[in-house]
């Protein structure tokens, strides 16, 4: 990949900081240009991001020097990453809105490239839901965010919304650089994508189950989906026909992906039997119940006596029932959730379940496993491959298993 970076900046008082990861690009062999909203230029001239990255630096979209290219179109097709630092609420907007009003906005409508914005602006405007919402909307479209850090702010308040520091941002683009993150391009049109699961076929399991005890009391776990619908996406953007299998999950399902809802285990267990035949490839991220209520109690249990015992009996395991009808063409992937011994207890669930790879993660670290947007996991292959990943966003993590899983599959079993 082409070292070339566009930095777009945004009005913000972080302003200055982008100053120094310029800097720190150009030292480190990036061709950068920089992209300035009109309200950037009044924290930082547009003449020190020039004198810095040695270019060039855009501020207007009529602005056309060079008559032989439209110079926004010029830009956009640049860089093999963006990055927005600082991303204030107004820039955020504009990009969820589909606004292109100044240079900067028209760049990134206009890229193909992967974006990553590095949002900075005050506590209350990053609480407010319509920030919330245009994050959201757009880490869905594929946008990367480095969360902003927490401490004072400019503003003189004191919470999240002050920008990461260069270095950390500098950090992010050398992983990029590296294949140590995915990022993909949000647009449809980007070449990025290798479409190197095309005519496989795809099961998925995600999300938690609910083990009900009565019409309206359940058992389940902490599972928010992601982790699943991440492969799900992934897959799917990689040319996979995919079908995900999903308890109970407040997430929307990837575009272009089958969703079957389920509750309980028995239901997910029927589901996965039926359209397992069919997959090339099952991956099992679902935190699957081991246990339901041996009873379930059609009227709403009463209030009675001092303490309630319940009993309690086995779900059906849809993983190792799939691992004993596994056929030689099919590759099994499973997830460990673990608190204690990861790499062990992982490769026994490897062996016992008759897998081709298992990916551990410990549940108690900060950042992983259960409802977190990041995870740290170990890759285990049967055939003794070993890949420690570390902590980064699920929707990045999702494509470099799937690279190992693919590299992995074409040896012999
Ligand atoms: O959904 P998120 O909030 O993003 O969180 C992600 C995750 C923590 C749920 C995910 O990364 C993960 O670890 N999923 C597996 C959770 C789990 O149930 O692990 P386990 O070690 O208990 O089970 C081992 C494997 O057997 C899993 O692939 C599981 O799907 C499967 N299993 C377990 C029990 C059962 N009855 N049937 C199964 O198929």
């Amino acid at each position: 990949m082409e070292k070339k970076i566009v930095v777009g900046v945004s009005g913000g008082i972080a302003a200055y900081k982008s100053v120094t990861l310029v800097s720190l690009l150009v030292k480190r062999g990036y061709e950068v240009r920089v992209v300035m909203t009109p309200s950037a230029t009044k924290f930082v001239s547009p003449l020190t991001f020039q004198t810095m990255s040695r270019n060039r630096v855009y501020t207007d979209t009529f602005s056309e020097e060079d008559p032989g290219v439209v110079s926004h179109i010029d830009v956009a097709d640049f860089p093999s990453l963006v990055v927005v630092a600082p991303a204030t609420a107004n820039l955020l907007g504009k990009v969820a809105g589909g606004i292109a009003d100044e240079m900067l906005s028209t760049v990134l409508l206009a890229t193909t490239a992967p974006v990553l914005f590095v949002p900075a602006m005050n506590v209350h405007m990053y609480t407010h839901p319509a920030v919330q919402e245009n994050l959201q909307r757009l880490r869905r479209w594929g946008y990367g965010i480095l969360e902003p850090a927490e401490g004072l702010l400019a503003c003189g308040y004191t919470g999240k919304g002050r920008m990461e520091e260069p270095e950390r941002i500098f950090q992010f683009i050398e992983d990029f650089f590296q294949g140590r993150v995915f990022l993909k391009s949000p647009n449809p049109a980007s070449r990025g994508l290798p479409q190197d699961l095309a005519g496989k076929r795809i099961l998925i399991t995600a999300g938690p189950t609910q083990e009900a005890l009565d019409p309206v009391r359940y058992l389940t776990n902490r599972s928010s989906g992601k982790m699943g619908y991440a492969l799900a996406r992934a897959a799917r953007e990689r040319g996979a026909e995919v079908r995900l299998i999903s308890g109970p999950s407040t997430l929307l399902p990837p575009s272009g992906v089958e969703r079957i809802s389920v509750r309980s285990a028995e239901e997910m267990y029927a589901q996965v039997m039926r359209y397992l035949p069919e997959a090339d490839w099952f991956i099992a991220a679902a935190a699957v119940a081991d246990y339901r209520p041996k009873v379930f109690e059609t009227q709403k249990m009463k209030k009675k006596g001092e303490s309630l015992l319940l009993e309690l009996v086995p779900t059906p395991d849809i993983l190792k029932a799939a691992g004993e009808r596994k056929r030689k063409d099919q590759i099994l992937i499973g997830f460990a959730a673990e608190t204690e011994h990861l790499e062990a207890y992982a490769r026994e669930k490897l062996l016992k379940k008759n897998l081709d790879f298992i990916i551990a993660n410990n549940v108690t670290e900060e950042g992983a496993g259960f409802d977190s947007d990041t995870n740290h996991v170990l890759l285990l292959s049967k055939r003794g491959e070993r890949k420690d990943f570390p902590l980064m966003e699920k929707t990045s993590l999702a494509h470099l298993l799937l690279d190992e899983i693919i590299k992995g599959q074409g040896e012999p079993k």
